[in-house]
């Protein structure tokens, strides 16, 4: 795993950098912290301290008392040079969050304490999450100092739009979530460092159309979004990525190879295809269960009346459980209407073979198909775990954590 040197600088969303050297530090990273002198007003090194289990430095005269290593390293025989060690030691050294001051003195190359003069030193991968009130963050001098740190190679980490700290305020300037900074952070690490490197994932993605005739077809709401961000998590954490799309009108992730298919029997061919390369497949896609029977050549007419008489489409998940060989991880999803829908899908993942069952509860409007937030049920053979309403890709990244354990349990390569 990786050696992440996470510097705070001093602002109201310094609490969720605690968040992100939890995850971090959970997720088998060596984590050091520093901090800006103001920093520590608004949280203390003692937090992070403890969550990371290695000293916090703030000036660049301070010793280090682990001389550079990172947690679980052993510390070089002599005393190096503080500010020199931990950023030559460390795989990517991200500020989060970044003021407006701690920007302009990146970007003006400012070297004043240990944080501004690591960074300067650091020749890892640099990523900056800017956090500020709308009208800093709006302000020609600060877009200036990013651009010239963009420029420079450094990657800027967007602020989310919102609510805002001061009372009242809403506007872009947010520090994103620490899950989403831990995704930036893993995929701007080297090839090799990333947590499922050499893991090939399937992803099925969209709703199918089962076509009635030339122009018309039975769909269903699925957008793809929940697939998509899947897809993007993995290859975040390093994965090599295939998205099977059935009518996914949204681009797919950066590094991710795509496949567009249309109806549930061309997803099936694609799913088979693919199928015997991959370790994890995630199938988010909503297939259809019916198709029509037959179906016209050409556009049928309003006069002529129309009866569909509908057939099955194949059961996509349960075909390949059955072929599946050892070190495979299959992980279905369940849209189900409320009620008993948990019962229904434990009964489900079992009678599929599946690992895990990701249940959607579809009765409620604020999640699900075509919402950018999702709240869902994950089901193995230990039980179930409840993920609270959050973005798709908060999702994303709860579904990657246990598909991951799960695959751990199992002895499979990464995750
Ligand atoms: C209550 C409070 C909240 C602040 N929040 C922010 C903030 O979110 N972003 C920011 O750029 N500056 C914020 N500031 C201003 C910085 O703390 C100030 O610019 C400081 O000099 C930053 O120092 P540093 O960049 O060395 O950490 C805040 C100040 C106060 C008093």
């Amino acid at each position: 795993m990786a050696r992440i040197l996470l510097g705070v600088s001093g602002g109201i969303a310094a609490y969720k950098a605690l968040e992100f050297a939890r995850l971090a530090t959970l997720g088998g990273h060596g984590v050091r912290v520093l901090m800006s002198e103001t920093a520590s007003r608004f949280v203390g090194a003692a937090s992070f301290e403890g969550i990371v289990g290695a000293p916090v430095l703030v000036s660049e005269f301070e010793r280090d008392p682990m001389r550079g290593a990172f947690p679980g390293e052993e510390p070089p025989g002599h005393d190096p040079i503080g500010h020199l060690e931990l950023a030559a030691n460390c795989d990517a050294m991200l500020v989060a969050p970044a003021t407006a001051n701690t920007v302009a003195k990146l970007a003006a190359g400012a070297a004043d304490s240990m944080l501004t003069t690591s960074f300067l030193a650091c020749t890892a991968p640099r990523l900056l999450a800017p956090a500020m009130n709308d009208r800093m963050y709006a302000d020609a001098a600060t877009q200036a100092n990013l651009a010239t740190l963009r420029e420079r190679g450094v990657e800027v980490i967007e602020p989310d739009e919102g609510r805002l700290a001061s009372r009242g305020e809403y506007g872009r300037g947010r520090l994103p979530d620490p899950e989403r900074l831990l995704a930036r952070a893993e995929a701007a690490l080297p090839a090799g460092e990333r947590p499922w490197d050499g893991l090939r994932v399937l992803v099925t993605a969209g709703g199918t159309r089962e076509p009635i005739d030339p122009v018309r077809f039975i769909g269903n709401r699925s957008s793809g979004r929940m697939g998509i961000a899947l897809a993007a998590a993995a290859a975040r954490r390093g994965a090599e990525v295939t998205l099977i799309a059935a009518n996914v009108a949204l681009p797919e992730p950066a590094g991710v190879r795509r496949i567009d298919v249309e109806s549930a029997a061309q997803l099936a061919a694609a799913a088979e295809a693919e199928f015997p390369r991959t370790h994890l497949l995630l199938m988010a896609a909503a297939p259809a269960d019916f198709r029509a029977a037959t179906t016209a050549t050409e556009k049928m007419a309003r006069a002529d009346g129309l009866e569909l008489r509908l057939e099955p489409t194949e059961d996509i998940l349960a075909a390949l459980t059955a072929t599946r060989a050892e070190g495979q991880t299959i992980v279905g999803f369940a849209a189900e209407h409320g009620g008993d829908g948990v019962d229904r899908a434990r009964e489900k993942r079992q009678r599929k073979g599946a690992d895990m069952i990701v249940l959607n509860d579809v009765s409620d409007p604020a999640i699900g198909f075509e919402s950018s937030e999702n709240a869902v049920t994950l089901i193995d053979a230990e039980g179930e775990v409840e993920v609270p309403i959050a973005s798709k890709d908060a999702i994303a990244e709860a579904i990657l954590d246990r598909s991951g354990q799960l695959r751990a349990k199992a002895g499979g390569p990464a995750g």
